[in-house]
């Protein structure tokens, strides 16, 4: 790293960019376009089927080039590198970070601590693939010998965001006849609702936890087991409907699941960077095991891309820099995701853990406060939704939110004239955000003056658009992968580590302890502050 030890904020490039701000701070996107026609055309990155426009930011050439310098100065190139070889990048867990891996085709050598783990990848794709193949076919039959029909998904977070935002995106792809359902919460109504029309002896529980150990997952796991064995009565049954995904195999004993039902993964492999690990079993079952390869295909093309193509063609690279663009220089604080397509319904509530839980944090690699904004917030609904709820912010608010618009070129459900209809809105979306309607064209069209402020539009709000082919197994490779490249990439240059998250810590700790305190019904006197203890006690009462 060029500077390694020079502050982010002392770096030539990010002074450059401090400079070069009061100059494009009153960009115009209708002159940048009015003036360069050929704007639209030029900005644009093409790569693994993606096409990403990136000409309606507020941004010039200029701009670019440093943003460009700064991925340079912040030695991206060896940190990929580090990464793809499997450094101990994840400082503070001192771990490996090789997600990566888990897409890399047989034959390929990623080595962690001089041990290739591409056939140990393999080795567990082989038995999800066999165990998919059983439980598609309707011979993985249940403790009364009833075929399994039912898969439900225990997990949260990383083992539950991406199998769920997976099997909603490729629901087209998915073994109708089969049944999938996906608890999370500790809340009790997720398990019932989740259950409720359920037959336990057609029922299959994947518990999904990488430490084996989540409260919430162990609780609905214990809960699960208690509903099966209501109607089975011989713990027996625990092996035919009961299988687990984790880097735990003693927890998974302990719990009482055969280790021979356990597929494995590693702990080089961080929970929001998992569905392509055992932990995408349940999307193994639903798409089958071609799909789920021809998938973890689309994250492999990606991740090449990511390494071999030079920054201002890589389509990871650019994103992220356009995101440090508008959260350090331009003030924005948020980025809306916005799919034009109904099966990514999910698919914003994945990036957000994957996005935050990432580069939500405060301190550098080597723990001194950043003098900088890290990660935006990430929130978003598919289009044309959102457009009838919080587009009237995007399009006249008082906030800069750059848009991530994501369309497909085919629909998968082609009906009459819904997918012209879809794509017309996208489009219009983008046109509008950036070019907007001024007064002068609002009054023209005989708005009376006192609307007229209320129906002019000022326009020059960014937005990059993502276009792909079709919404295949391949494609939602390599969209997600986009963005976690893109997420490491803001992750480098603004000097964290991604693949941590102790921020999560301090409120499972608290909850420990004020669980002894509900459970007793017996509050702690003065255990916490007044408010805290306030609230014990009144949910309390309210027990009784
Ligand atoms: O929320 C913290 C976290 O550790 C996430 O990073 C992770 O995805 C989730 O909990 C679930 O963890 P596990 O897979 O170990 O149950």
């Amino acid at each position: 790293m060029t500077s390694s030890l020079t502050p982010l904020t002392q770096l030539a490039a990010w002074q450059a960019l401090e400079a070069h701000h009061p100059k494009v701070r009153n960009l115009q996107l209708r002159k940048l376009f009015a003036d360069d026609p050929g704007r639209g055309e030029r900005m644009k990155a093409e790569a693994a089927g993606i096409y990403l426009d990136y000409s309606k930011h507020l941004v010039t050439d200029d701009t670019l080039a440093l943003l460009l310098r700064l991925a340079e100065e912040s030695g991206l190139r060896a940190r990929i590198e580090a990464m793809f070889q499997g450094q101990r990048i994840n400082v503070t867990e001192n771990r490996a970070v090789l997600h990566v891996a888990l897409r890399a085709p047989r034959g390929d050598v990623i080595t962690v601590d001089g041990t290739d783990v591409v056939p140990q990848v393999h080795a567990v794709l082989d038995r999800m693939a066999r165990f998919a193949l059983q439980v598609r076919g309707g011979t993985w039959l249940g403790h009364t010998g009833r075929p399994v029909r039912n898969i439900v998904n225990i997990g949260i977070g990383g083992s539950d965001l991406g199998p769920v935002m997976a099997f909603e995106a490729l629901r087209h792809y998915c073994q109708r006849d089969l049944t999938f359902r996906f608890v999370s919460n500790v809340d009790g109504t997720d398990f019932q609702e989740a259950t409720w029309d359920l037959d336990p002896e057609e029922t299959l529980f994947i518990v999904s936890s990488k430490t084996f150990t989540t409260l919430e997952t162990m609780t609905n796991a214990g809960t699960a087991r208690e509903w099966a064995l209501a109607r089975m009565k011989d713990p027996a049954a625990v092996a035919r409907h009961f299988v687990a995904v984790s880097t735990n195999a003693e927890a998974v004993a302990r719990f009482g699941i055969d280790t021979a039902n356990m597929f494995e993964f590693w702990d080089w492999v961080g929970g929001r960077y998992s569905m392509t690990s055992a932990i995408g079993l349940s999307t193994m079952v639903a798409i089958g095991p071609e799909q789920f390869r021809a998938m973890l295909d689309g994250f492999h093309e990606l991740d090449e891309h990511f390494r071999t193509a030079p920054f201002e063609r890589n389509l990871p690279v650019l994103m992220a820099l356009l995101a440090i663009w508008y959260g350090n220089f331009a003030g924005a604080r948020t980025v809306a995701v916005l799919p034009y397509d109904q099966y990514l319904k999910r698919f914003p509530a994945y990036l957000q853990q994957l996005t935050m839980e990432s580069n939500g944090k405060r301190v550098t690699l080597d723990g001194a406060e950043v003098a900088y904004q890290t990660s935006a917030v990430y929130w978003g609904e598919p289009g044309t939704n959102g457009q009838h709820s919080f587009y009237q912010l995007l399009h006249q608010g008082t906030q800069l939110v750059p848009c991530d618009f994501i369309a497909f070129g085919q629909s998968l459900n082609p009906l009459g004239r819904h997918h012209d209809v879809l794509m017309a809105n996208v489009f219009a979306q983008a046109e509008a955000l950036a070019f907007g309607k001024t007064a002068n064209e609002v009054q023209a069209e005989g708005v009376p003056a006192w609307l007229v402020p209320h129906r002019t539009f000022p326009g020059n709000r960014p937005s990059s658009m993502l276009l792909l082919e079709r919404l295949t197994p391949a494609a939602l490779g390599k969209l997600v992968a986009l963005y976690e490249h893109s997420v490491f990439t803001q992750g480098t240059i603004l000097r964290l580590d991604s693949f941590d998250q102790w921020g999560v810590e301090l409120g499972k700790a608290l909850a420990g302890r004020i669980l002894p305190e509900l459970e007793s019904r017996a509050p702690a006197p003065a255990a916490h502050d007044s408010s805290t203890n306030a609230l014990v006690r009144r949910y309390l009462a309210g027990r009784r």
